[in-house]
């Protein structure tokens, strides 16, 4: 039942302010302070963590490095897992791997998995389905309360899976005191905001609608980000390329003159996801390279950010102002409805894009 909707996805994007407190409610409990994780995992024993997936999970777990090294100081990996089962790396002790997936069953991601749990290492997994192969093999399993997505395209499950990741890494910092008491309320009050901000983002739906239309005639787009807004930029263009069959890249913003400012012209859209955070004068400055090229930029920040930046850009989006540490999720939001309503008027079949499917079970 797509609820009055035309595709799954747009359903599913719409549900992500619930599936998102849903799936905080697992971790954030009424009378208990901080983060409650099921029994098992502890983060004052340790020193290093090892995050593998695929797709849009890897993405996830690129996210979710950041608040690990910021938060809680934790050293983090992560690694696609086609590559990381046969590179065999070696797990020092005090290794904890996490396991990121929606379905449980991808086989790159199992596969990597049994390659970690026959060294002894301790594994802990993310996933939307508890009873799949990945949780069942793990020794703590994490859900996500995204409930069933049917759209090829993940959208709820991915955002639920940073939910968790972030309170992840709230509870690390908490276990291993790396934050004053000061900033570990300001964190939690900003895990719980998270829904809210989701919430407003999808406000843009309309606004969104009307740059796809223009977006649909694009060959190719890009995507900036700088911070934990890089993986958004990631996520961004993989949605758009799988949905909408646009080709498009996902850059790091300071890494675009050593390359890909080459492609700029008036014919390729930039997107720019920029939260005013500490990073964003930087962002803006490559930005700024970008139109003085003749690119034109499709800038999504917040209110202060677009008081100071959106001077002579193509298009800007209005996003809520949060706290920039879990700012990544609330962008989720944009970059979906983006590849949604491009691939709607391009008219593809946005739930079952060709070539793929949900679950990728052979190698
Ligand atoms: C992209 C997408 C895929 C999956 C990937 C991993 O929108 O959905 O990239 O994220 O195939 O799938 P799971 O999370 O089931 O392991």
């Amino acid at each position: 039942d797509k609820g009055g909707h035309k595709y799954f996805m747009a359903k599913e994007i719409g549900e992500q302010p619930l599936a998102i407190g849903d799936t905080l409610a697992e971790y954030l409990r009424e009378g208990t302070p901080g983060v409650t994780l099921p029994e098992g995992l502890d983060f004052s024993a340790v020193s290093r963590i090892t995050m593998v997936a695929c797709g849009t999970a890897y993405y996830a777990c690129l996210t979710a490095k950041y608040w690990f090294e910021q938060l809680a100081r934790l050293p983090v990996e992560v690694d696609i897992a086609s590559e990381f089962r046969y590179r065999e790396p070696p797990m020092p002790e005090g290794s904890l791997a996490v396991f990121v997936s929606q379905s449980g069953e991808t086989a790159d991601t199992l596969a990597a998995l049994r390659h970690v749990a026959g060294q002894g290492v301790k594994v802990a997994s993310v996933v939307n389905v508890p009873e799949s192969s990945i949780a069942r093999e793990s020794d703590v399993v994490l859900p996500t309360r995204a409930g069933v997505e049917i759209g090829v395209a993940s959208t709820k499950a991915f955002t639920c899976q940073l939910t968790v990741l972030a309170a992840m890494a709230v509870r690390a910092a908490a276990d291993r005191g790396t934050l004053t008491e000061d900033r570990m309320a300001q964190v939690m009050a900003a895990l719980r905001a998270v829904p809210g901000a989701v919430n407003q983002a999808l406000s843009l739906a309309s606004d969104i609608a009307g740059i796809a239309a223009e977006l649909a005639e694009a060959q190719d787009v890009l995507f900036l980000g700088r911070g934990a807004l890089f993986p958004m930029a990631l996520e961004g263009a993989l949605k758009l390329k799988e949905i909408s069959y646009i080709h498009a890249e996902g850059y790091a913003s300071g890494e675009l003159k050593h390359g890909p400012i080459a492609l700029i012209d008036p014919n390729v859209p930039v997107v720019v996801l920029a939260p005013m955070d500490r990073l964003f004068d930087k962002t803006v400055s490559n930005m700024q390279e970008v139109m003085a090229r003749g690119g034109k930029v499709l800038l999504v920040s917040d209110g202060p950010g677009l008081e100071r930046a959106s001077d002579g850009v193509w298009k800007w989006l209005r996003m809520p102002q949060v706290d920039p540490v879990f700012a990544p999720i609330a962008y989720a939001v944009p970059v979906q409805l983006l590849a949604y309503h491009t691939a709607v008027a391009k008219g593809t079949d946005v739930d079952q894009p060709r070539n793929l499917a949900k679950s990728v079970t052979v190698e």
